[in-house]
């Protein structure tokens, strides 16, 4: 990987220059590669991520304005701040683990845009490979066996690597045609390398959104796989 950070007034991006030549605004706009025929198709989540060939298969996510762009514009040090912007933290987070072999998407680009007194911004990650999600995959095909001792051994990595993911649903989790896992959207998430975490809070998070997303009236099958997932994250 080779980061290379490029500052206009009011715009900056974050692009690995072993991927792809140095990318304007345009880069991160959806219509930009739907007139080029490039749209592939759009993933269930918060509402914006796109399937996009640039080519190659990447996943072009938008942040939506929010906390982030309120609090960002009150910093009148715009090029201080941009470092700091959740695209870039996510882009920086992202290429860490994918560069420690944590099972993460590599990070294509990043882009954080200034207007008047709000912020916005965009991340493009590289496509997992005819993947569904974890939330997917327990309502379509059986899941393979031992997934969840898996899943808890994945999870632990993340852990111990210092990784502190900030919203661990099932949504969250990818799951490839070979069956390996991938975490994915590290927006707000808190990497400090070589200092595990206390994982607790990721661990309750995702056993609730698995309650919500696991098929009505299997409580039991629920309860077992749970039991494997801890089982493999305690070890
Ligand atoms: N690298 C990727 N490969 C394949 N699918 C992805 C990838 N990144 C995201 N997705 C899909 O897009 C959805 C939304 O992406 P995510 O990063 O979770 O953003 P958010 O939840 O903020 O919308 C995911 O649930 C997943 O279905
Ligand atoms: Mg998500």
């Amino acid at each position: 990987m080779k980061h290379e950070v490029h500052k206009e007034k009011s715009w900056a991006v974050i692009y690995d220059a072993c991927l792809i030549d140095f990318p304007g605004p345009d880069f991160f706009s959806v219509d930009y590669w739907r007139s080029r025929q490039a749209l592939t198709g759009e993933a269930v989540g918060r509402g914006s991520a796109w399937f996009v060939e640039i080519p190659g298969p990447v996943v072009l996510r938008h942040y939506l304005r929010g906390g982030w762009a309120a609090k960002f514009s009150r910093q009148s040090y715009f090029f201080t701040g941009i470092t700091r912007s959740r695209p870039f933290r996510e882009y920086r987070v992202m290429s860490e683990l994918f560069e420690l072999g944590l099972p993460v998407p590599r990070p294509v680009a990043a882009l954080c845009q200034h207007h008047g007194v709000t912020s916005s911004g965009a991340i493009m990650t590289t496509r997992i490979d005819s993947s569904n999600t974890l939330a997917d995959s327990l309502n379509g095909d059986e899941l393979v066996k031992g997934v969840w001792t898996s899943l808890g051994r994945c999870i632990r990595r993340f852990h111990e690597a210092g990784l502190w993911h900030a919203d661990l649903n099932a949504r969250n989790i990818l799951l490839d045609a070979e069956h390996r896992i991938f975490l994915i959207d590290f927006d707000r998430a808190r990497f400090s390398p070589g200092k595990p975490v206390n994982g607790e809070g990721n661990l309750k998070r995702l056993r609730r959104s698995l309650t919500k997303f696991w098929p009505a009236g299997d409580v039991s099958a629920f309860q077992s796989a749970w039991a494997q997932l801890e089982a493999a994250y305690d070890k």
